[in-house]
Protein backbone atom coordinates (compact mmCIF):
# COMPACT_ATOMS: atom_id res chain seq x y z
CA UNK A 1 0.00 0.00 0.00
CA UNK A 2 1.52 3.28 -0.93
CA UNK A 3 1.09 5.66 1.78
CA UNK A 4 0.71 9.46 1.91
CA UNK A 5 0.82 11.35 5.22
CA UNK A 6 -0.48 15.02 4.98
CA UNK A 7 0.88 17.18 7.95
CA UNK A 8 4.14 15.93 9.84
CA UNK A 9 3.01 17.07 13.34
CA UNK A 10 2.66 15.12 16.71
CA UNK A 11 0.54 12.70 15.16
CA UNK A 12 1.56 12.33 11.52
CA UNK A 13 5.35 12.93 12.64
CA UNK A 14 5.21 9.61 15.44
CA UNK A 15 3.31 7.16 12.78
CA UNK A 16 5.67 8.54 10.34
CA UNK A 17 8.94 8.35 12.01
CA UNK A 18 7.88 4.59 13.49
CA UNK A 19 6.16 3.41 10.28
CA UNK A 20 9.36 4.51 8.03
CA UNK A 21 11.25 2.59 10.62
CA UNK A 22 9.19 -0.36 10.27
CA UNK A 23 9.73 -0.23 6.43
CA UNK A 24 5.91 0.74 5.38
CA UNK A 25 6.07 2.39 2.20
CA UNK A 26 5.60 6.28 3.54
CA UNK A 27 5.84 9.41 2.09
CA UNK A 28 5.18 12.66 3.86
CA UNK A 29 3.10 16.01 3.07
CA UNK A 30 4.54 19.53 4.57
CA UNK A 31 2.46 22.79 3.87
CA UNK A 32 5.22 24.32 2.36
CA UNK A 33 8.70 23.30 0.74
CA UNK A 34 10.50 24.89 3.34
CA UNK A 35 9.46 22.88 5.96
CA UNK A 36 10.05 19.98 3.38
CA UNK A 37 13.56 20.82 3.13
CA UNK A 38 13.79 21.36 7.62
CA UNK A 39 12.73 17.73 7.54
CA UNK A 40 14.75 16.49 4.64
CA UNK A 41 18.18 17.43 6.70
CA UNK A 42 17.11 16.66 10.07
CA UNK A 43 15.03 13.66 9.65
CA UNK A 44 12.72 12.58 11.98
CA UNK A 45 13.33 11.32 15.76
CA UNK A 46 10.29 9.98 18.74
CA UNK A 47 11.03 9.38 21.84
CA UNK A 48 8.76 8.54 24.65
CA UNK A 49 6.40 5.56 25.21
CA UNK A 50 6.59 2.55 22.22
CA UNK A 51 10.84 3.68 22.47
CA UNK A 52 12.95 5.86 20.99
CA UNK A 53 13.19 5.70 17.06
CA UNK A 54 15.19 7.38 14.28
CA UNK A 55 14.79 7.82 10.30
CA UNK A 56 17.70 9.68 8.49
CA UNK A 57 16.17 9.58 4.91
CA UNK A 58 12.71 10.98 4.06
CA UNK A 59 11.02 11.14 1.41
CA UNK A 60 9.14 14.33 1.89
CA UNK A 61 7.66 17.39 -0.29
CA UNK A 62 5.24 20.13 -0.28
CA UNK A 63 1.58 18.81 -0.40
CA UNK A 64 1.50 20.47 -3.73
CA UNK A 65 4.32 18.62 -5.56
CA UNK A 66 2.11 15.43 -5.36
CA UNK A 67 0.01 16.52 -7.94
CA UNK A 68 2.37 15.34 -10.54
CA UNK A 69 3.77 12.04 -8.39
CA UNK A 70 2.00 8.65 -8.75
CA UNK A 71 -1.19 8.07 -6.94
CA UNK A 72 -1.46 6.55 -2.89
CA UNK A 73 -3.87 3.85 -2.18
CA UNK A 74 -3.82 5.25 1.64
CA UNK A 75 -3.68 9.28 2.91
CA UNK A 76 -3.55 10.04 6.26
CA UNK A 77 -4.65 13.55 6.75
CA UNK A 78 -2.81 14.37 10.22
CA UNK A 79 -3.48 18.18 10.22
CA UNK A 80 -5.74 20.30 12.74
CA UNK A 81 -9.41 20.52 11.83
CA UNK A 82 -9.37 23.32 9.67
CA UNK A 83 -6.40 22.76 7.71
CA UNK A 84 -8.08 19.24 6.93
CA UNK A 85 -11.31 20.69 5.19
CA UNK A 86 -9.31 22.84 3.28
CA UNK A 87 -7.01 20.33 1.60
CA UNK A 88 -8.83 17.34 2.07
CA UNK A 89 -10.99 17.43 -1.79
CA UNK A 90 -7.12 18.45 -3.38
CA UNK A 91 -6.00 15.12 -1.30
CA UNK A 92 -9.03 12.83 -2.77
CA UNK A 93 -7.11 13.61 -6.39
CA UNK A 94 -4.40 12.06 -5.34
CA UNK A 95 -5.76 8.98 -4.84
CA UNK A 96 -5.66 5.85 -6.60
CA UNK A 97 -8.91 4.27 -7.62
CA UNK A 98 -10.43 2.88 -4.44
CA UNK A 99 -8.18 4.64 -2.41
CA UNK A 100 -8.76 5.48 1.25
CA UNK A 101 -8.40 8.94 3.05
CA UNK A 102 -8.03 8.73 6.58
CA UNK A 103 -8.90 11.49 8.64
CA UNK A 104 -7.78 11.78 12.27
CA UNK A 105 -9.23 14.79 14.17
CA UNK A 106 -10.80 15.35 16.57
CA UNK A 107 -14.78 15.95 16.01
CA UNK A 108 -17.05 16.60 13.11
CA UNK A 109 -14.19 16.22 10.56
CA UNK A 110 -14.57 12.73 8.99
CA UNK A 111 -17.94 13.45 8.69
CA UNK A 112 -18.10 16.53 7.15
CA UNK A 113 -15.16 15.53 4.59
CA UNK A 114 -17.38 12.40 3.93
CA UNK A 115 -20.01 14.32 3.08
CA UNK A 116 -18.01 16.43 0.71
CA UNK A 117 -16.61 13.71 -0.82
CA UNK A 118 -18.10 10.15 -0.13
CA UNK A 119 -18.13 7.61 2.12
CA UNK A 120 -15.95 5.50 -0.29
CA UNK A 121 -13.28 7.79 -0.36
CA UNK A 122 -13.11 9.21 3.71
CA UNK A 123 -12.65 6.75 6.42
CA UNK A 124 -12.18 8.19 9.75
CA UNK A 125 -9.97 8.09 12.92
CA UNK A 126 -9.62 9.17 16.72
CA UNK A 127 -6.18 9.03 18.50
CA UNK A 128 -4.10 9.95 21.44
CA UNK A 129 -1.01 9.34 20.95
CA UNK A 130 2.05 12.02 20.42
CA UNK A 131 2.73 15.43 21.57
CA UNK A 132 5.58 17.05 19.08
CA UNK A 133 8.39 18.99 20.46
CA UNK A 134 9.72 20.87 17.59
CA UNK A 135 9.64 19.84 13.95
CA UNK A 136 11.23 16.33 13.22
CA UNK A 137 11.23 15.32 17.03
CA UNK A 138 8.22 14.00 17.93
CA UNK A 139 7.02 12.47 22.00
CA UNK A 140 5.02 10.08 22.06
CA UNK A 141 3.50 10.51 25.92
CA UNK A 142 0.44 8.42 25.96
CA UNK A 143 0.79 4.26 25.52
CA UNK A 144 -2.29 4.63 23.25
CA UNK A 145 -3.81 3.83 19.28
CA UNK A 146 -5.02 4.53 16.22
CA UNK A 147 -8.98 3.66 16.50
CA UNK A 148 -10.48 3.96 12.35
CA UNK A 149 -13.55 3.27 11.02
CA UNK A 150 -16.45 3.74 8.74
CA UNK A 151 -18.15 7.05 8.74
CA UNK A 152 -21.43 5.63 8.14
CA UNK A 153 -20.72 2.78 10.68
CA UNK A 154 -20.35 -0.80 10.39
CA UNK A 155 -16.77 -3.34 10.09
CA UNK A 156 -15.42 -3.17 5.94
CA UNK A 157 -12.87 -4.86 4.51
CA UNK A 158 -10.98 -1.79 3.56
CA UNK A 159 -10.61 -0.62 7.08
CA UNK A 160 -9.41 -3.68 8.25
CA UNK A 161 -6.72 -3.41 5.44
CA UNK A 162 -5.66 0.30 6.50
CA UNK A 163 -5.28 -0.96 9.91
CA UNK A 164 -3.08 -3.75 9.06
CA UNK A 165 -1.03 -1.30 6.79
CA UNK A 166 -0.34 0.95 9.33
CA UNK A 167 0.06 -1.41 12.27
CA UNK A 168 3.70 -1.92 11.77
CA UNK A 169 3.61 1.94 12.78
CA UNK A 170 1.15 1.94 15.36
CA UNK A 171 -1.54 0.14 17.68
CA UNK A 172 -4.18 0.20 15.41
CA UNK A 173 -8.17 -0.65 16.32
CA UNK A 174 -10.70 -1.19 14.04
CA UNK A 175 -14.83 0.05 15.46
CA UNK A 176 -18.29 -0.96 13.92
CA UNK A 177 -19.47 2.68 15.68
CA UNK A 178 -17.14 5.41 14.42
CA UNK A 179 -19.51 8.34 15.39
CA UNK A 180 -20.29 6.92 19.11
CA UNK A 181 -15.86 7.12 19.56
CA UNK A 182 -15.91 9.88 17.94
CA UNK A 183 -18.72 11.49 20.22
CA UNK A 184 -17.36 10.10 23.59
CA UNK A 185 -14.50 11.81 22.89
CA UNK A 186 -16.20 15.15 21.58
CA UNK A 187 -18.15 15.02 25.29
CA UNK A 188 -14.61 15.09 26.96
CA UNK A 189 -13.46 17.40 25.06
CA UNK A 190 -16.14 19.93 25.15
CA UNK A 191 -16.21 19.45 28.71
CA UNK A 192 -13.03 18.81 29.89
CA UNK A 193 -10.68 20.57 27.24
CA UNK A 194 -12.08 23.68 26.67
CA UNK A 195 -13.41 24.42 29.92
CA UNK A 196 -9.44 24.20 31.49
CA UNK A 197 -8.27 26.21 28.35
CA UNK A 198 -10.81 29.15 28.91
CA UNK A 199 -10.22 29.05 32.47
CA UNK A 200 -6.67 28.68 32.02
CA UNK A 201 -6.95 25.39 34.70
CA UNK A 202 -6.65 21.90 34.81
CA UNK A 203 -9.79 19.80 35.32
CA UNK A 204 -9.09 19.28 38.70
CA UNK A 205 -8.24 22.98 39.27
CA UNK A 206 -11.84 24.26 38.01
CA UNK A 207 -13.82 21.68 39.43
CA UNK A 208 -12.37 22.71 43.19
CA UNK A 209 -15.02 25.73 42.28
CA UNK A 210 -18.79 25.93 42.46
CA UNK A 211 -18.73 27.96 38.84
CA UNK A 212 -16.16 25.01 37.41
CA UNK A 213 -18.60 22.61 38.72
CA UNK A 214 -21.91 24.26 37.16
CA UNK A 215 -20.39 24.82 33.75
CA UNK A 216 -18.52 21.45 33.83
CA UNK A 217 -21.92 19.76 33.81
CA UNK A 218 -24.52 21.85 31.92
CA UNK A 219 -21.65 21.50 29.14
CA UNK A 220 -21.20 17.99 29.22
CA UNK A 221 -25.42 17.12 29.50
CA UNK A 222 -25.77 19.52 26.55
CA UNK A 223 -23.25 17.57 24.47
CA UNK A 224 -24.78 14.53 25.02
CA UNK A 225 -28.40 15.40 24.64
CA UNK A 226 -26.61 16.71 21.42
CA UNK A 227 -25.21 13.04 20.62
CA UNK A 228 -28.47 10.94 21.17
CA UNK A 229 -30.48 13.77 19.75
CA UNK A 230 -28.37 12.97 16.51
CA UNK A 231 -28.95 9.21 16.62
CA UNK A 232 -25.50 8.57 18.01
CA UNK A 233 -24.76 5.50 20.52
CA UNK A 234 -21.35 6.90 22.75
CA UNK A 235 -19.04 4.07 23.74
CA UNK A 236 -17.79 4.24 27.24
CA UNK A 237 -14.39 5.66 27.13
CA UNK A 238 -12.96 6.21 30.44
CA UNK A 239 -16.56 6.77 31.71
CA UNK A 240 -20.05 5.14 31.12
CA UNK A 241 -21.08 8.49 28.82
CA UNK A 242 -24.26 8.75 30.37
CA UNK A 243 -23.77 9.82 33.77
CA UNK A 244 -24.99 8.41 37.15
CA UNK A 245 -28.83 9.02 38.07
CA UNK A 246 -28.38 11.29 41.67
CA UNK A 247 -24.54 11.40 43.09
CA UNK A 248 -22.19 12.22 40.27
CA UNK A 249 -18.79 12.36 42.87
CA UNK A 250 -17.84 8.85 41.30
CA UNK A 251 -17.78 9.35 38.20
CA UNK A 252 -16.12 12.86 38.05
CA UNK A 253 -13.46 10.73 40.71
CA UNK A 254 -13.02 8.74 37.72
CA UNK A 255 -12.65 11.20 34.56
CA UNK A 256 -10.20 13.52 37.36
CA UNK A 257 -7.80 9.85 37.53
CA UNK A 258 -7.20 10.29 34.25
CA UNK A 259 -7.65 13.78 32.94
CA UNK A 260 -7.68 15.96 36.04
CA UNK A 261 -4.16 16.89 36.16
CA UNK A 262 -3.20 17.64 32.29
CA UNK A 263 -2.58 20.80 30.62
CA UNK A 264 -5.24 21.22 27.92
CA UNK A 265 -3.73 21.23 24.65
CA UNK A 266 -6.48 24.19 23.65
CA UNK A 267 -4.65 26.12 26.23
CA UNK A 268 -1.41 25.46 24.80
CA UNK A 269 -2.79 26.98 21.29
CA UNK A 270 -4.12 30.16 22.85
CA UNK A 271 -0.48 30.53 24.54
CA UNK A 272 0.90 29.85 21.00
CA UNK A 273 -1.38 32.54 19.56
CA UNK A 274 -2.46 29.35 17.30
CA UNK A 275 -6.18 29.01 16.21
CA UNK A 276 -7.70 26.39 18.15
CA UNK A 277 -9.95 23.89 16.74
CA UNK A 278 -13.45 24.96 19.09
CA UNK A 279 -15.65 25.07 15.43
CA UNK A 280 -14.92 21.67 15.64
CA UNK A 281 -15.15 20.73 18.76
CA UNK A 282 -17.87 22.78 20.70
CA UNK A 283 -19.11 24.87 17.99
CA UNK A 284 -20.16 21.40 16.29
CA UNK A 285 -21.95 20.30 19.13
CA UNK A 286 -23.57 23.63 18.82
CA UNK A 287 -24.79 23.81 15.65
CA UNK A 288 -25.71 20.15 15.19
CA UNK A 289 -27.59 20.97 18.41
CA UNK A 290 -29.58 23.51 16.73
CA UNK A 291 -30.22 21.57 13.59
CA UNK A 292 -31.82 19.11 16.27
CA UNK A 293 -33.62 21.62 18.20
CA UNK A 294 -31.11 20.52 21.57
CA UNK A 295 -30.59 23.67 23.85
CA UNK A 296 -27.06 24.25 23.36
CA UNK A 297 -26.38 27.83 25.11
CA UNK A 298 -23.40 26.99 27.22
CA UNK A 299 -21.58 25.21 24.20
CA UNK A 300 -22.26 28.28 22.07
CA UNK A 301 -21.31 30.52 24.71
CA UNK A 302 -18.34 28.46 25.47
CA UNK A 303 -17.32 28.45 21.49
CA UNK A 304 -17.89 32.21 21.16
CA UNK A 305 -15.82 32.91 23.91
CA UNK A 306 -12.76 30.87 22.51
CA UNK A 307 -12.85 33.10 19.56
CA UNK A 308 -12.93 36.21 21.78
CA UNK A 309 -9.73 35.09 23.27
CA UNK A 310 -8.10 33.96 19.87
CA UNK A 311 -8.61 37.77 18.90
CA UNK A 312 -6.87 38.38 21.84
CA UNK A 313 -9.59 40.35 22.93
CA UNK A 314 -9.81 38.44 26.51
CA UNK A 315 -7.21 36.10 28.42
CA UNK A 316 -7.95 32.79 29.56
CA UNK A 317 -8.57 33.00 33.20
CA UNK A 318 -10.47 31.59 36.22
CA UNK A 319 -13.02 34.45 36.22
CA UNK A 320 -13.95 33.19 32.97
CA UNK A 321 -16.06 30.48 34.42
CA UNK A 322 -18.66 33.23 36.44
CA UNK A 323 -18.56 35.14 32.13
CA UNK A 324 -19.71 31.80 30.86
CA UNK A 325 -22.78 31.06 33.50
CA UNK A 326 -23.97 34.85 33.23
CA UNK A 327 -23.48 34.81 29.25
CA UNK A 328 -25.68 31.08 28.67
CA UNK A 329 -28.02 32.62 30.99
N1 LIG B 1 -1.29 15.23 19.11
C1 LIG B 1 -2.07 14.27 19.55
O1 LIG B 1 -1.68 13.40 20.32
C2 LIG B 1 -3.49 14.21 19.10
C3 LIG B 1 -4.36 13.36 19.82
C4 LIG B 1 -5.70 13.29 19.41
C5 LIG B 1 -6.14 14.00 18.33
N2 LIG B 1 -5.27 14.81 17.66
C6 LIG B 1 -5.81 15.53 16.51
O2 LIG B 1 -4.98 15.25 15.38
C7 LIG B 1 -4.91 16.40 14.53
C8 LIG B 1 -3.43 16.78 14.34
O3 LIG B 1 -2.92 17.15 15.62
P1 LIG B 1 -1.39 17.42 15.89
O4 LIG B 1 -1.26 17.56 17.36
O5 LIG B 1 -0.54 16.43 15.16
O6 LIG B 1 -1.26 18.87 15.20
P2 LIG B 1 0.07 19.65 14.83
O7 LIG B 1 1.19 19.21 15.70
O8 LIG B 1 -0.29 21.08 14.76
O9 LIG B 1 0.38 19.12 13.35
C9 LIG B 1 -0.35 19.50 12.23
C10 LIG B 1 0.64 19.59 11.08
O10 LIG B 1 -0.09 19.75 9.88
C11 LIG B 1 0.64 20.67 9.06
N3 LIG B 1 -0.22 21.23 8.02
C12 LIG B 1 -1.20 22.17 8.12
N4 LIG B 1 -1.76 22.39 6.92
C13 LIG B 1 -1.14 21.58 6.05
C14 LIG B 1 -1.29 21.36 4.66
N5 LIG B 1 -2.20 22.02 3.92
N6 LIG B 1 -0.49 20.44 4.06
C15 LIG B 1 0.44 19.76 4.79
N7 LIG B 1 0.64 19.93 6.11
C16 LIG B 1 -0.15 20.83 6.73
C17 LIG B 1 1.13 21.70 10.07
O11 LIG B 1 2.14 22.49 9.51
P3 LIG B 1 2.30 24.06 9.98
O12 LIG B 1 2.97 23.94 11.33
O13 LIG B 1 3.10 24.62 8.90
O14 LIG B 1 0.90 24.61 10.08
C18 LIG B 1 1.59 20.78 11.20
O15 LIG B 1 2.91 20.32 10.98
C19 LIG B 1 -5.72 17.49 15.25
O16 LIG B 1 -7.01 17.50 14.73
C20 LIG B 1 -5.75 17.03 16.70
O17 LIG B 1 -6.90 17.48 17.40
C21 LIG B 1 -3.97 14.93 18.03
Amino acid sequence: MRILIVGVGALGGTIATRGINASVPIWLATRSAQSAAVLRSSGLRVSGVGGPGEVRSVRVAAVEEYATADKFDLIVLATKAHDALEIGPFLARLLAPRGTLLCIQNGGVSQMLSERLGDRVVLGGLSNLGAMVEPGVYEQRNAGHLLIGEVAGGISDRAMNVAEALRPAIEMRVTANLAGAIWSKLLLNCSVTTIGALANQTMRGYMASAAGQQVFHRTYDETLSVALATGTRPERMIVDPVPPEGDRAPWIDQILATYGDIKPSMLQDFERGRRTEIDFINGYATELGRKVGVGVAMNAAITAMAHRIEAGEIRPDPARLDDLLRQAG
